[in-house]
């Protein structure tokens, strides 16, 4: 079945008029990706990470086939974003402006079996896959609301439902959860892994760090139109050499004292500590190990590549 999405050396430039002075512009080119390549298998969850400006968008939209990349190419599904992007578009579900499109008067229900017609489905079909995905997303008993009375939490699992109405095998979302208070963010994230284990690619952007750690199997990093670092956040934290905190709490005379090592072997050093407390004839209480967290990797990566 191959990969669901493939990018090569993607480049993209853009031309932007900066004022200098009164009644001067001065003609600038912004170098938004300069080659950037990636990969994401079915049925994973890949976040693509980076601060403001640093191209995800314009990733995102080369891959939906809204803009052209001036290098490179990138296939999705196995078509050619360029060469064939009518069946790229039917191979992904897009939300890149979750708010957008709906009717407000028309309740989520109604929302979806519009949009359903507009791909195209006869109207049995788009009101069954309608039904079928408000209950995915959790929205089935506000169904029947009218839009404008949905949270904000609720236009982004409805945004997502209607990305999926043609039921494409990929899911690219540019930033789902921003805006989103924690909770709803959460149930944006769920609702993402709930997608990806039947079998959907995700294509996930962020600017927020753990929660991509929280959602994603596999994590790419760029700043500044290149991909800095790219693996799993384990892999990642290892690539750095970031260090686990292991903490032991122990009863001392009836009262609790914490013994605390940082190490690249988490395990090795529990055990160590546990051993250590039962020597000197102490009761462990708990346990913890702290895993290094991603906001430590992206200052260190983005830091060093001097923005
Ligand atoms: N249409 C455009 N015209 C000029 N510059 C753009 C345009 N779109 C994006 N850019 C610039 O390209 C860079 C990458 O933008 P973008 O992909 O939106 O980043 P991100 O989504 O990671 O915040 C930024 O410097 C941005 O200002
Ligand atoms: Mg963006």
């Amino acid at each position: 079945m191959g990969v669901a999405i493939e990018a090569y050396g993607l480049r993209k430039r853009f031309i932007s008029y900066e004022r200098v002075g009164f009644l001067k512009r001065r003609r600038v080119t912004i170098e938004a990706l300069r080659g950037v390549s990636f990969r994401v298998g079915w049925g994973e969850v890949y976040g693509l990470l980076g601060p403001n400006g640093a191209g995800k968008t314009t990733t995102v939209k080369i891959l939906a086939t809204l803009l052209i990349p001036d290098g490179g190419y990138a296939l999705v599904n196995g078509y050619d974003t360029v060469k064939q992007p009518q069946a790229v578009r039917r191979s992904i579900g897009l939300v890149l402006y979750p708010d957008k499109g709906f009717y407000s008067r028309l309740s989520g229900y109604e929302n979806l079996v519009y949009f359903g017609r507009l791909y195209g489905l006869d109207k049995r079909t788009a009101q069954a896959r309608a039904r079928e995905l408000l209950e995915i997303v959790g929205l089935r008993e506000a169904m029947d609301r009218p839009y404008e009375e949905y949270s904000l939490g609720m236009r982004a699992r409805l945004a997502i439902a209607r990305a999926l109405m043609h039921d494409p095998p990929i899911l690219i979302l540019d930033e789902p959860t921003i805006g989103l208070d924690p909770l709803s963010a959460r149930e944006v994230r769920e609702l993402v892994r709930k997608l990806s284990k039947e079998g959907k690619a995700v294509l996930f952007t962020s600017h927020n760090l753990w929660e991509v750690e929280e959602v994603c199997d596999r994590v790419g990093i760029i700043n500044n139109g290149s991909m800095v670092i790219e693996g799993s956040p384990r892999d990642i934290k290892d690539m750095l050499g970031l260090k686990y905190v292991v903490e032991v709490e122990v009863l001392v005379n009836g009262h609790v004292e914490v013994l605390r090592e940082e190490t690249l072997t988490p395990v090795h050093t529990l055990r160590k500590l546990i051993n250590e407390a039962e020597a000197r004839g102490l009761n462990v209480i708990r346990v913890r190990i702290n895993e290094p967290s991603l906001e430590e990797v992206f200052v260190r990566v983005v830091r060093s590549e001097g923005r």
